[in-house]
């Protein structure tokens, strides 16, 4: 944990809102035509800010300051280190301000506040891991035929439009600032509409730091609109993505007029498969983490819990033990361990797959409603006795809901992991390598986790299989997706 953190105030009661205005051209200015939103405290249901919805013609005002940026500014002109060196300055005053932006963070999406803490030291390292990369993007020379010098360059994609979700605000912009910034790429990104806060106080930090004017530019507002005005503008030349599988096919098919690049983000429905030849006590904490943290909302969430027949009742009853146990309540409070579901729209979609559940004959174990009748809390829940037909074994929930599959041997599991259109991520709980191994090998999905859940890190490849994604984000990988490879052949006479 960083310094700063370690140090961390208590939480305020109510955090200051300092920022509600969009970011274009390094200036907080109004929309000319989208208004006005509300957003709210999930953990509360109450409005606590107006934020300036972006329309068409404010999201055009972006891309053309992303684009003079792009081709006349100081940022084209700027030595890759100097890219960089931005880039760390900006890590560093998130550091400074990171008490606040996690309070902020918990305030408007409803984690708990020491995983926004988390989140906070994440968002300063992912920038910092692409900082270190502005320099070190390089091409090739290639020994082509015939007396000619032949080498590639590595150049911006252009004007990048990026679209994040609301499950990890700062996360989510570090993750899509990062790589996009070092490759000396200029930004128009769409925060989600529920959690449109902290990105505009992070917005505010990179002024400070120095970032040249168009280089960064924030635009609010619903997907249907501003996200839209942005998947359709001529002058973005790459859209990335983190959200909805449905919504990944209407942004494919609304950016193919202008056969923009897209990278994709999408969901999961990701097996976690315990053997019995686990540490129990490391598989229970485990499979309660990959299910439970952050509420579930998350796309890598270990939502299809396959147990080995051998220990599965003993299994489910000491998770359903810690379920009871768990502390929901106020995310601001440092005890509270699960915060409120970030929305009305979520808590009832939660709630209607429960119901779902219910219905298709699943055995609900503990769990199952709402908590209070303020804010958007849920209770952990476990369903039992789940098939593989049954709709909450196949959909992605994003709640704190788990569907428990007993199987009987490794074939058996691997098939019944492998059956679904997700391929995000996997887990495996056994103290046997060749078994860890081989499902490594065998799973369709992007991330495999051997004895661990949720271990997530800037360095590390991170995208889908099947229709978890396209592309990968974090790492080197990354790289390639915010850049376009050139060719230049000399002629040596
Ligand atoms: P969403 O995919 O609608 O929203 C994500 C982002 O896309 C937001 O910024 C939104 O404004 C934008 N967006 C929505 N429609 C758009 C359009 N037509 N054009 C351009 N941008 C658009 O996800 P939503 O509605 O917030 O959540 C619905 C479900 O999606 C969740 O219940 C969950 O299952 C899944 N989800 C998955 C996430 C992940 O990390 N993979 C994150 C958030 C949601
Ligand atoms: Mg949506």
């Amino acid at each position: 944990m960083s310094a700063t953190i370690k140090k961390a105030v208590k939480a305020q009661k109510t955090p200051k809102i300092k920022q509600t205005k969009m970011l274009i051209n390094n200036k907080w200015v109004d929309p000319i035509e989208g208004g006005a939103f509300e957003t709210y405290n999930p953990a509360t249901g109450e409005v606590i800010a107006k934020v300036g919805a972006a329309g068409a013609k404010d999201v055009n005002l972006a891309v053309t300051a992303a684009r003079n940026a792009l081709e006349k500014g100081p940022w084209a002109r700027m030595d890759a280190a100097d890219r960089g060196k931005l880039l760390f300055k900006l890590a560093d005053l998130i550091d400074a301000n990171a008490e606040e932006l996690a309070q902020l963070e918990t305030y408007n999406c409803g984690k708990t506040i020491t995983d926004s803490r988390g989140d906070l030291i994440g968002t300063a390292n992912s920038l910092r891991y692409y900082a270190g990369w502005a320099d070190k993007i390089e091409g090739r020379t290639v020994p082509v035929r015939g007396n000619f010098l032949s080498y590639t360059l590595r150049q911006p994609v252009g004007v990048v439009g990026q679209i994040i979700p609301w499950n990890f605000p700062l996360f989510m912009l570090a993750w899509k600032w990062g790589p996009a910034l070092a490759c000396g790429n200029t930004v128009v990104m769409k925060p989600a509409e529920q959690t449109p806060l902290t990105a505009l106080r992070v917005g505010e930090l990179a002024i400070e730091a120095g970032f040249p004017a168009g280089v960064i530019n924030l635009v609010n507002g619903f997907g249907e609109t501003t996200g839209d005005a942005m998947v359709v503008h001529p002058g973005i030349d790459k859209i990335a993505f983190t959200g909805h599988v449905e919504t990944a096919k209407i942004i494919q098919k609304r950016a193919a007029d202008t056969l923009k690049r897209t990278t994709f983000e999408l969901g999961g429905k990701s097996p976690n498969v315990v053997f019995a030849d686990c540490d129990m006590e490391q598989a229970v904490a485990g499979a309660f983490h990959a299910i439970y943290f952050h509420c579930g909302q998350c796309c890598t969430a270990g939502s299809r819990l396959f147990i080995e027949q051998k220990i599965h009742k003993e299994f489910v009853e000491r998770l359903a033990a810690k379920a009871k146990q768990r502390k929901v309540g106020n995310p601001l409070d440092e005890a509270t361990e699960q915060g409120p579901q970030v929305s009305q729209e979520q808590l009832d979609k939660i709630l209607r797959y429960v119901d779902i559940g219910e219905r298709e004959g699943a055995r609900l174990v503990t769990g199952g409603s709402r908590k209070g009748n303020k804010g958007y809390f849920v209770e952990p829940t476990i369903f039992d006795g789940v098939r593989d037909s049954m709709t909450i074994a196949k959909d992605e929930i994003f709640g704190p809901v788990v569907s428990v599959l007993p199987f009987k041997d490794m074939g058996e599991v691997i098939e019944r992991a492998n059956n679904t259109n997700y391929g995000l991520a996997a887990a495996i709980w056994t103290k046997n390598i060749d078994k860890a191994h081989n499902y490594a090998r065998a799973i369709k999905a992007g991330t495999i986790w051997v004895n661990c859940y949720h271990v997530v890190d800037t360095t590390t490849p991170f995208g889908g299989f099947k229709m978890s994604g396209q592309g990968r984000e974090n790492g080197e990988t990354a790289l390639e997706h915010y850049t376009e490879l050139k060719t230049v052949t000399v002629n040596l006479g």
